[in-house]
């Protein structure tokens, strides 16, 4: 069982932050988002986008912050503790996180895969960036390079895990400031290339026809995950807060740091698929080929090509270990396993339906293994694990936190909690009540189900 004695403590609120914040920005924000806004019709996705972060992104995750300070439990001890009926909440979310990393840790792989061949291989990536990105998922045959950095990527988070994280936070100091600010020079620079224009048009063109409920389901999963949301890993980052920490500024600056790396990649992306004229069908081609366009177009292109693999991986890192810490910790605090056995079992059983992800994109396409509607186009088992946890449980996790902290909880319980008991000043917090009692249950249910029944039939 856990307890809250002896728990450490962020040392400093900087470090809190780096931590939520390196969990949240990750492959989210640059590997998926460009590729919904783009399939989602550009500028009137980002406005959907945008206000479901200004209202239920930032109100889901002061729900979760607060559950975490509160109880300085995981995310099933939290809610079992203030509930004894509700731990089971914290376990939806245990297995979504499960599910995700399945997937993540592949892509994470090939981020890895890019690092190499933009160390050893550069000239074969820019001569057919498409066809190159094709190869790494099997196009040429069985995609075993791919598969063996995936499973390096899964080790070293599992490394990670095994060794404590506080190395990864003090890099995350230098590497996250770097990352941010590369990603503004990409992004001008990805502007500026010709024919780019189009592309910024397109992100700023607002057509809302081009909105129904598969957009708008596809914008609130992607908030969730981007934000990390909705399986409760900011309730047990929060957990090791004390109450001299300012939640409500906190949630601001993560949700504020979060959004701007989306968009600056959605501005360096999208430009560069209308400069480059390289539109890879499925969302992943977009940070992997797409992005050779920009890197060709700029001095010193394989060094920054190599700087950006590298600062993506690390994104990628601080939130994979972030989502596999909370799927071990409720293992050994709740089911009292031994930690490293259930490090090897948990990346192990990952590790192979993973590989089913990488394998799905291309290869079983191609092999005929894998039934799939449009050929490349529609990897139907990667597709099917990314529209479980993004369309359903990530939005089905943030659904019953936000119901248990307006209905059974208490909202007013919350905010005594966000304001350190009026330490803090929060003007905003009946709005704050209002959304998590009202309006995020209903919007995020009427959502799901929406989504559901509409949205199964359209990829
Ligand atoms: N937010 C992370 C990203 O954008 C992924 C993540 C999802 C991390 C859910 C933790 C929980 O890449």
């Amino acid at each position: 069982m856990s307890t809250t004695e002896n728990r450490a403590e962020f040392g400093s609120t900087l470090g809190f932050i780096l931590s939520a914040a390196g969990s949240a920005v990750g492959l989210g924000n640059i590997w998926k988002f460009p590729g919904k806004a783009y399939a989602c019709g550009g500028g009137a996705f980002l406005i959907i986008y945008l206000i479901i972060v200004a209202l239920v992104g930032t109100t889901v995750m002061m729900a979760e912050f607060t559950i975490g300070r509160k109880t300085h439990k995981n995310a099933v001890g939290a809610l079992r503790e203030l509930n004894s009926k509700w731990g089971w909440v914290g376990g939806l979310g245990i297995l979504t996180g499960f599910i995700i990393l399945c997937y993540y840790c592949q892509v994470g792989g090939w981020t890895l895969y890019y690092i190499a061949a933009y160390i050893t291989d550069v000239q074969t990536v820019w001569a057919d960036p498409m066809a190159y990105f094709l190869g790494m998922l099997g196009a040429n045959g069985f995609p075993l390079a791919a598969i063996i950095w995936a499973l390096v990527f899964l080790f070293l988070t599992a490394f990670i895990i095994s060794h404590g994280t506080a190395g990864i936070e003090k890099m995350s100091k230098i590497l996250m400031p770097v990352l941010f600010i590369l990603l503004i020079g990409l992004m001008i620079r990805a502007c500026t290339l010709p024919g780019a224009d189009e592309g910024v048009k397109y992100m700023l063109h607002v057509d809302f026809s081009t909105i129904n409920t598969t957009a708008i389901l596809t914008a609130l999963g992607q908030a969730f995950f981007s934000l990390s949301l909705g399986m409760g890993v900011m309730i047990t980052y929060a957990s090791y807060l004390s109450s001299d920490d300012n939640l409500i500024s906190n949630t601001g600056i993560i949700c504020v740091l979060d959004t701007c790396v989306a968009l600056f990649a959605g501005f360096m992306i999208i430009p560069a698929v209308f400069a480059t004229g390289i539109a890879p069908g499925m969302g992943g081609g977009f940070a992997f080929a797409t992005l050779a366009g920009v890197f060709m177009a700029i001095p010193g292109g394989q060094f920054m090509g190599l700087l950006f693999y590298f600062l993506l991986f690390f994104a990628a890192v601080t939130s994979s270990t972030s989502i596999l810490e909370g799927t071990v910790s409720f293992l050994v605090e709740e089911k009292g396993m031994e930690r490293k056995k259930t490090l090897v079992i948990v990346s192990c059983i990952m590790f192979v339906i993973g590989v089913f992800y990488t394998l799905s994109q291309v290869f079983m396409n191609l092999k005929g293994i894998w039934i799939s509607k449009d050929g490349l186009q529609f990897p139907i088992f990667g597709d099917f694990l990314e529209y479980l946890t993004d369309r359903l449980l990530l939005p089905l996790g943030a659904f019953f936190t936000t119901f248990f902290v307006g209905w059974i909880w208490g909202t007013d319980k919350s905010i005594e909690e966000a304001t350190s008991d009026g330490k803090f000043k929060f003007g905003l917090a009946p709005v704050y009540a209002f959304m998590v009692k009202f309006i995020d249950p209903i919007v995020i249910g009427v959502i799901i189900v929406a989504g559901m029944v509409f949205g199964m039939a359209i990829s």
